[in-house]
């Protein structure tokens, strides 16, 4: 049997776990916003047409911070048609998507929606079809207290207090040949500089994510990171990563080790922030925002969306409903624990999407709403990960995977808030339980210990409208405490978070 060791101490801390690390992401985008979180006259629905039902589920979930209004939706969007008297808002083509949006959720209905799952709201500006002067106007409607043209708009259109949104995205994935408005790193750095710096007049307590590389095989990444921050160093303060993972033909151990692909990611983009605080002599930091990241089956909707006649622009059709497996849910484990072992570097992530589009949360039309397989790690993690984040000095055994060669056979990552400690561990090993030791000697008496998972006889398992309760944590039995050793046996492809007091 696979084995590995594992050392914590509370001296060797990594950074704070900051509440941001738990974002979301909403997109206008198929049913995520309209006949997901939005359905009126759905059994649950409020006078408001929001759905109590997923209402709950997304509190459950416990994300903090949500990415809003997209996406390559947010490229072609105007935030005023969003605005004002909902009847008289247009209908437009969404290019992004092959859609048409509708308007019915804007801004105010969204920060509504927000309120009742208790997250904070960040705003992607649209750096595609428009620029530095529509940001500006959306950000004086947004966050100016009153006695301008776009506040007063905004308490005649209901709210008298500003949204006072922090965190604001400079335009979305603009290195992207599908992105509208997409363009070079040069005139998207140039342009992101200005429009940041433009906000910062207006408001320098903002925290501005520029836009990074949408992943890391786009062909000018790296480059594009250097030469955008080249531009926009002094006026921004994160930069964005976006990266999916799925399982290519059957690939199973490369797919469990998606978290070596994250981590060397991040590892790659804070080096090049970091050149370029070198070359500038500058003082400050630039953090990163993991503005998307998840399991999707790109390759199967890749086609999909293209498979719309030329004049059919539906209104929320079904897109991207990627159904997760329990492996799906081992890998976003995985990725979370890569999340946690940057904390000190990465201040801020989304896991995209939220509900149907790629999403924790699935419903259907006057019906159900439940938990996918994937919904279980973030939940958890996000619950019992608190305080700071550990450095784990691990020493595992390791197993082959086509993609990334030897990896460790367990990835883990730890918190601690002083009264207790966090572990989370997954095992990557396809066939196999792993035996895993924790030396915790450094941290006095403990006393107790629990831990719960997601692991299946059949990897492959999944929730759906039929079976939506196939998937829940499980309790591993094998946890124990011997003085200040902890002993644990993973099951093969699992994912698992053990809390000790
Ligand atoms: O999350 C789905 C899409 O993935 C987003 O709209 C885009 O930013 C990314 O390419």
């Amino acid at each position: 049997m696979p084995r590995a060791h594992l050392t914590l101490d509370p001296a060797f801390p990594i950074g704070p776990v900051r509440r941001r690390l738990f974002g979301g992401f909403v997109e206008h985008l198929g049913r995520h916003v309209y006949d997901g979180i939005h359905e009126p006259g759905h059994p649950t629905a409020g006078p408001d047409g929001f759905r109590r039902d997923v209402v709950e589920l997304v509190r459950e979930l416990g994300v903090s911070t949500i990415r809003y209004p997209g996406g390559n939706f947010v490229s072609g969007y105007n935030w005023e048609d969003g605005v004002g008297p909902v009847e008289q808002r247009p209908r437009r083509l969404d290019l992004a998507w092959h859609s048409t949006e509708t308007n019915q959720v804007g801004l105010h209905e969204f920060q509504d929606w927000l309120d009742l799952v208790g997250s904070d709201l960040m705003l992607a500006v649209n750096l595609g079809t428009r620029g530095m002067p529509e940001a500006l106007e959306l950000l004086e409607y947004a966050n100016t207290t009153s006695g301008t043209a776009r506040s007063e708009q905004r308490a005649t259109n209901g709210r008298q207090d500003p949204f006072g949104v922090e965190m604001w995205c400079l335009g979305n994935e603009m290195d992207g040949a599908w992105q509208l408005g997409h363009r070079d790193a040069t005139d998207y750095g140039k342009l992101a500089a200005m429009t940041a710096r433009a906000m910062k007049q207006l408001d320098r307590n903002l925290k501005l994510v520029v836009c990074g590389s949408s992943n890391r095989d786009m062909p000018t990444f790296g480059a594009w990171e250097r030469i955008v921050l080249e531009h926009t160093y002094d006026d921004v303060d994160l930069i964005s990563c976006h990266a999916y993972y799925e399982e290519h033909d059957g690939d199973l151990a490369s797919f469990l080790a998606s978290g070596t692909d994250m981590d060397a990611f991040i590892d790659s983009v804070v080096a090049t922030a970091d050149h370029v605080r070198a070359v500038k002599r500058a003082e400050k930091r630039i953090e990163i925002s993991f503005d998307e990241w998840n399991v999707w089956y790109h390759s199967k909707w890749a086609t999909v969306e293209k498979e719309f006649a030329p004049d059919d622009w539906p209104v929320a059709p079904r897109l991207l409903e990627d159904v997760y497996s329990v492996a799906d849910a081992v890998t976003v484990g995985g990725l979370l624990i890569s999340l946690l072992n940057h904390a000190d570097r990465v201040a801020s992530a989304s896991l995209a999407q939220l509900v149907n589009v790629i999403g924790p949360i699935m419903t259907e039309p006057g019906g159900d709403a439940w938990r996918q397989t994937t919904f279980y790690p973030f939940s958890l993690t996000s619950r019992a990960a608190q305080g700071t984040a550990l450095r784990v000095a691990l020493d595992a055994d390791a197993t082959p995977t086509a993609r990334f060669g030897e990896v460790p056979v367990v990835s883990a990552a730890a918190t601690t808030d002083g009264d207790g400690i966090s572990l989370f561990l997954q095992n990557r090993d396809t066939a196999s339980p792993t035996t895993v030791t924790v030396d915790l000697s450094a941290f006095g008496r403990l006393s107790t210990v629990t831990a719960s998972g997601i692991w299946d006889e059949d990897p492959y398992a999944v929730n759906d409208l039929a079976n939506q309760n196939r998937v829940t944590p499980r309790t591993n039995e094998t946890a124990a405490l011997s003085g200040s050793t902890l002993t644990i046996e993973l099951p093969a492809v699992s994912w698992t978070v053990v809390t000790i007091s």
